[in-house]
């Protein structure tokens, strides 16, 4: 029945798999050695390999995949909309057991999606709501808003901004218009900063407070760094920018390299905050140059999503914690969530370190 409807498009889709394995770009294996799975194939639609926090998402995937008996068939899109969607209908057309996506931009995948349910291909979000589309099952993710009140309340904190007795500068650097976790970072943060932005605590000097106006696409350093050097030269000539409210660590490397350039030293280096608790940004957090990040565990986030893999293939119930908040426009995604947590200079080492999730020589030699 499944291959009765695969079309022309879709074997199209196949030919072209072959031809993106050729340059390296996708990476499959079999479990091998391993018990269970009874060769069902599992394949994983990634993002980008442009920020470390992927690598290791795809990486655990497979490994967790694997261990459990799975065939994987992992592929990058390197933030290109036109071949994450090529990759999925790939996939589709492999007749994969399941699917694993974490979008790049989820609008362009509805119809590969809405086929993937028609040939009854279970579908897994991971980390990125899928939108606007009823083809998916579940949902494994962080509490996304959560993520950007730790933010918010970070910089509350820092910045003391219950007590402020002078104002204190402001910019900010959101995610992509297209992520969903963006929208609801932003609105995380704002939950805690914008009545400090009312009442003047807060000073944006650029004006530019909301989503649309702070947003950058495809979440790219290059934008932020850009941004932050023309907020610099056009409202911080006589004036300290005080606080970057920085929703991603890539942004917070680009924002280091601009205020270096603009002359910024230890005296008078912002606030930063950052995202995913990369290697570079726990050195850069122990080194000064940037003041917190959100901690997401990834290891916990694949166990999660690899045990709703194995619950669909097998037909039984994946372990869920959370019914009601992500409605994707079309439906709501039954999900579980992991916890985000703040990571600074005084818990980096229990968190990252004392636990095992890096080496304390990796964070050192980062480069
Ligand atoms: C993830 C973040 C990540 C960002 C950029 C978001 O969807 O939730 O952890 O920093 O994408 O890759």
């Amino acid at each position: 029945m499944k291959k009765t409807i695969l079309s022309v498009a879709l074997i199209a889709a196949l030919m072209l798999s072959l031809t993106l394995a050729g340059c390296g770009n996708g990476s499959s294996s079999s479990g091998g050695e391993q018990q269970g799975g009874n060769g069902k194939v599992v394949g994983v639609a990634m993002p980008t390999q442009s920020s470390e926090r992927w690598i290791k998402d795809g990486r655990n995937m497979k490994a967790k995949l694997e261990s459990l008996g799975y065939e994987v068939f992992l592929q990058y899109a390197e933030d290109d909309v036109q071949v994450q969607l090529a990759q999925i209908e790939t996939m589709i057309a492999k007749d994969v057991d399941c699917l694993v996506v974490a979008s790049v931009d989820s609008s362009a995948l509805i119809n590969a999606l809405k086929t993937a349910k028609e040939v009854g291909i279970p579908v897994i979000s991971y980390d990125r709501l899928l939108m606007n589309t009823d083809s998916v099952d579940y949902y494994a993710s962080f509490d996304n808003e959560g993520v950007g009140r730790k933010i918010g309340e970070y910089i509350e904190e820092k910045a003391n901004l219950a007590e402020a007795t002078e104002p204190q500068t402001i910019e900010f650097f959101m995610g992509s218009p297209d992520d969903n976790n963006a929208v609801l970072l932003y609105k995380g943060v704002m939950s805690v900063l914008q009545k400090y932005l009312d009442d003047g605590t807060l000073v944006c000097k650029s004006g530019r407070t909301s989503f649309e106006d702070t947003c950058i696409l495809r979440w790219s350093q290059e934008v932020a760094l850009q941004n932050c050097e023309n907020y610099l030269s056009g409202f911080y000539a006589d004036d300290k920018l005080d606080i970057c409210c920085s929703a991603f660590d890539g942004f917070a490397y680009g924002i280091k390299a601009a205020l270096e350039a603009a002359g910024y030293t230890e005296e008078d280096w912002p606030i930063i905050t950052g995202q995913d608790a990369e290697i570079m940004a726990v050195k850069n957090i122990i080194d000064g140059k940037q003041t917190q990040t959100i901690f997401k565990n990834t290891e916990l986030l694949a166990d999660k999503c690899a045990g709703m893999v194995q619950a669909v293939i097998e037909g039984s119930e994946p372990e869920i914690n959370d019914t009601e908040t992500y409605d994707n426009g079309k439906m709501v995604v039954p999900s579980y969530l992991c916890e985000p947590l703040s990571l600074d200079v005084d818990n980096y080492k229990e968190l990252v370190i004392d636990s095992g999730y890096y080496k304390e020589e990796e964070v050192k030699n980062a480069k």
